[in-house]
């Protein structure tokens, strides 16, 4: 008998950054990777890149993907046509763009980084379903903890300067209320933080210019260390088997991974005849970070809130985040990887959780892409 065919993942934005090292990373595990980007001939070079890095593997560069455009996105879909798809990362996304909106006068920054990847992943579900147990995963960021999301119509249309932080925060409520239906028919869904890693995304900001282009050089992470992250997030176990390195790295909260491996161990099923998962385990939607990026005081904390005394903590609470952000590369490259190398499940940020919000914002997307509420 011959090796089984290999698992299928798309990965958007797959031609620069973090999503081409992660492209690389899931070849070089014996994936069959579509590249999934605006512009084919800037992925058809990252395939031949790829291709030469792991001689063998199985790279293709997929339809052009234009998230701002919800026809490419369907077109795309098209040309995915009945192959199967075990894995789909929601990794493009834009910051510092100039402002517009979209026909149905969405912001462009939301279009791309969360309307656009909403449309992609519900299109695909049904492939996703047939090749359960099958997973997406979103890339969000540190920067969701910033924020305090406003009302879903509000957030789609408005560019406002938390627009980017926002977009990272809708991430996380997608894929929670993703992995709330999905998750009982075998498609699991997680969000990860990649860390700081010096890209194209901070081109034409501040961090573009010196002297913060010097410390973004010297502090972050290359794209090829951040993609560790997402790559942790793609291929880790799930449901998670039953031992001690379960416990310390499965996907959840530490308290939930222990109630679930509880239920394993007296051999009952986690998922309970209605579908839904038991105990506080019953979501198991995991959020996953890196080195410092993971640490109590970034993950215990919150800097999001409303008012003047939300302004405030927030300030202190970047403070925090940007000194972790400066030191984590750093630590984890001084010590060969010996610290801060883990990526582990911890809690997103509180307003991540609420599942009114995100549920309102799934009814108000599903009615802008024309999609119904249930599929
Ligand atoms: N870098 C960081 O420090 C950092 C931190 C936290 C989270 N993240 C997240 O990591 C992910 C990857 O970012 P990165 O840093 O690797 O950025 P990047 O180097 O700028 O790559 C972004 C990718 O998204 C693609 N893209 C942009 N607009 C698109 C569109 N309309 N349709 C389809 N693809 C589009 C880009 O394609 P083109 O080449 O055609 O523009 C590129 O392939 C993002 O989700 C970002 O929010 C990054």
């Amino acid at each position: 008998m011959g090796d089984p065919p290999a698992k299928t993942a798309i990965v958007t934005g797959a031609n620069a950054g973090i999503g081409r090292e992660v492209a690389q990373g899931l070849v070089a595990r014996g994936w069959r990777v579509i590249l999934a980007c605006r512009d084919t001939r800037a992925a058809g070079r990252a395939a031949e890149d790829i291709a030469r890095e792991a001689p063998g593997g199985a790279v293709e560069v997929g339809p052009a993907l234009d998230l701002a455009d919800n026809g490419s996105v369907r077109n795309f879909v098209k040309g995915i046509g009945d192959r199967p798809v075990h894995l789909l990362v929601n990794n493009a996304a834009v910051n510092f763009v100039p402002k517009w909106h979209t026909e149905d006068g969405v912001a462009g920054m939301v279009q791309v980084n969360y309307l656009g990847p909403y449309l992609l992943t519900r299109l695909l579900a049904p492939s996703l379903r047939a090749c359960a147990p099958s997973r997406v995963v979103h890339v969000s960021s540190v920067m969701h903890r910033l924020t305090h999301m406003p009302r879903p119509a509000a957030f789609l249309s408005t560019w406002s300067p938390s627009c980017y932080a926002n977009t990272k925060l809708a991430n996380i409520l997608f894929a929670n209320e993703f992995h709330r239906r999905e998750g009982p028919l075998g498609v699991h869904s997680c969000a990860v933080d990649p860390g700081g890693v010096r890209t194209r995304i901070y081109a034409g900001s501040i961090y573009a210019r010196p002297p913060l282009s010097w410390a973004v050089d010297l502090l972050f992470a290359p794209p090829s260390d951040g993609a560790q992250a997402v790559l942790h997030a793609a291929t880790c176990d799930w449901p998670p088997t039953i031992g001690r390195d379960s416990l310390e790295h499965g996907p959840g909260t530490r308290s939930e991974r222990r109630e679930l491996l509880q239920i394993l161990r007296k051999g009952q099923s986690p998922v309970g005849q209605s579908g839904s998962r038991r105990g506080s385990a019953s979501n198991g939607f995991s959020f996953y970070a890196r080195g410092l990026f993971a640490s109590p005081l970034v993950t215990r904390w919150g800097g999001g809130g409303e008012g003047w005394q939300g302004a405030a903590w927030g300030a202190v609470y970047a403070l925090v985040l940007a000194l972790h952000a400066a030191m984590d590369y750093p630590i984890r490259r001084m010590s060969g990887g010996r610290w801060g190398g883990g990526t582990r499940a911890v809690p997103a940020a509180p307003q991540a959780g609420d599942a009114r919000l995100a549920l309102e914002l799934w009814n108000s997307s599903a009615e802008i892409v024309g999609l119904p509420r249930h599929s």
